[in-house]
């Protein structure tokens, strides 16, 4: 995509076999595809299964529903993501955070991806699916975790014939009906219950819209998984770049760190300190620019329509992209450096900076999401420091629409004292960012270096690691494949 924008500029149009794919970059094609909800139709990308089985009723809810159907869900749906609502999750998402570093301890190597991926599966879960029963909806979760990722895997060879992907198919079709079943299990069990919970879905199962309609039972189930599969990773990712980030810019993680000191004095913040914590704010708009976890969406029109100087059949497909609009140049000097006090001074419009989307169809959890985001950092922060791994490979990947790391995101745990230290990595992360010029590594030699180095590759910025890590061994981060490169392979 990034070569399209390059050498095509703003409109590009690919045909495949009679498919015609139109990349549309930039403020002015994204106010049209994402205002216009009446001729550019969402497209979901999971497969739907046969009528009536649970496939197709998972795969039933807002990010594939246009028109009429899409209004009425999301005027009910939109109930608990409310400022209020959001509001009140805030205790149990303080809690949360607090027990994702109670076994981190200091000098040791974390994969951070890793370890955010498990902590959102925990999160979702427990905002979603209940604070009061946290193994039926840690269950869930896991469940509906592993059935987006075989959608994911299974959506590129769908319409091959081919004998392992049928077999894949009918395995996918199980999981869906094992996962139907736990989530009426979890609705029943909402229903019959004298405890109102507060989580998502019971929010939902009590919310009807101002003309007293609800959701019946077929469509709280596919809520329910595009939900958890909306919220999970996208969150994952935000948080392992943000942290990435950060320990790469020493002096913008000093000041955060500083303000969260002198706000918080070691606690979780409240929901009006969170409003007050100006350069938290700075630095998670900043990562979801420079490296948007969302980095691109599609839509199909819905009948003939014009698109700047083009005329599109109906079936057309658009794609639209987060990441590109985002590096652009005019819209954000020096778009690939990470510069949070860009903040002080831009108010770009919702059609540039667009992290969640924009227009009918923004992400409803987004508001949820800069909680739970904020929260976290905040409570990690003041606690502990970090330095990625001298030399680890750190690539990005688009997959499934989401940026995200393709390796692990191997940091070091380190305690209050200790300075941030931006260190030399590989990999194709520095197509995506300009990170800052690295300073000789000042490492000792035994504190870590958990992969194995091939002698053949140079090191780039001139950096020889060391040898061996006491802390972890080399096969708990799996490949570290130095030459992988793949933005733009979704
Ligand atoms: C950093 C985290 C998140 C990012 C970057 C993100 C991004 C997005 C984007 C770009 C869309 C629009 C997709 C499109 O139109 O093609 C979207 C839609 C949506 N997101 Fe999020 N999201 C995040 C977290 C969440 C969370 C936590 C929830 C809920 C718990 C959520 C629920 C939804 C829903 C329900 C939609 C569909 C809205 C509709 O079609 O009306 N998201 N998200």
């Amino acid at each position: 995509m990034q070569r399209l924008y390059r050498e095509h500029g703003s409109l590009a149009t690919i045909e495949d076999q009679g498919q015609r794919v139109i990349f549309a970059f930039g403020p002015e094609h994204n106010r049209r595809v994402l205002s216009d909800v009446d001729n550019f139709h969402a497209r979901f990308f999971a497969i739907r299964g046969p009528r009536n089985s649970a496939q197709r009723r998972l795969t039933n809810a807002l990010l594939s529903m246009n028109g009429a159907e899409h209004k009425r869900n999301r005027r009910i749906v939109m109930g608990p993501f409310q400022k209020t609502s959001v509001e009140g999750y805030r205790a149990a998402l303080a809690t949360l955070a607090t027990e994702l570093i109670q076994p981190w301890r200091v000098n040791e190597v974390r994969d951070m991806f890793d370890d955010m991926t498990h902590y959102m599966l925990r999160v979702a879960s427990s905002v979603l699916f209940g604070f009061d029963v946290p193994e039926m909806a840690y269950r869930i979760g896991h469940l509906t975790a592993r059935w987006v990722a075989m959608n994911h895997e299974l959506g590129v060879g769908a319409f091959l014939a081919d004998e392992q992907v049928t077999a894949s198919y009918d395995h996918l079709l199980e999981m869906a009906d094992t996962l139907e079943r736990e989530i009426v299990a979890m609705i029943e069990h909402r229903r019959s219950s004298d405890v109102e919970g507060n989580d998502v879905m019971s929010l939902l199962i009590r919310a009807h819209d101002e003309f007293g309609d609800r959701l019946n039972n077929d469509e709280l189930i596919g809520q329910a998984a595009i939900l958890f599969g909306a919220a999970h990773l996208t969150t994952a990712n935000t948080l392992t770049w943000t942290l990435f980030l950060l320990a790469q810019h020493p002096e913008i993680a000093e000041e955060l760190v500083h303000e969260l000191n002198t706000v918080l004095h070691g606690e979780p913040p409240t929901v009006q300190q969170i409003e007050q914590l100006n350069v938290l704010d700075r630095v998670v708009k900043e990562s979801m620019r420079v490296l948007p976890a969302s980095s691109y969406s599609q839509r199909i029109t819905a009948g003939p329509v014009e698109l700047g100087p083009l005329c599109l059949d109906r079936g057309s497909i658009i794609i639209f992209s987060q990441f590109i609009t985002h590096h652009m140049e005019e819209l954000f000097p020096e778009p690939e450096r990470f510069l949070p006090e860009r903040w002080r001074t831009i108010r770009p419009s919702p059609y540039a900076y667009l992290p969640f989307a924009a227009g009918p169809r923004m992400c409803l959890g987004g508001p949820m999401a800069i909680m739970i985001i904020k929260m976290t950092l905040a409570v990690i922060l003041q606690r502990y420091r970090f330095a990625v791994v001298p030399g680890a490979t750190i690539n990005g990947k688009v997959t499934a629409t989401m940026l995200t790391p393709t390796t692990s995101v191997p940091m070091i745990v380190s305690d209050q004292a200790t300075p941030f230290q931006a260190t030399p990595v590989r990999g194709n992360i520095h197509d995506l960012v300009q990170l800052q010029s690295m300073p000789t590594p000042s490492w000792p030699l035994s504190r870590t270096w958990p992969f194995e180095f091939k002698s053949s590759e140079s090191p780039e910025h001139g950096f020889i690691p060391p040898t061996m890590s006491p802390y972890l061994p080399a096969s708990h981060f799996g490949a570290t494949n130095g030459s992988q490169s793949g933005f733009g392979d979704g």
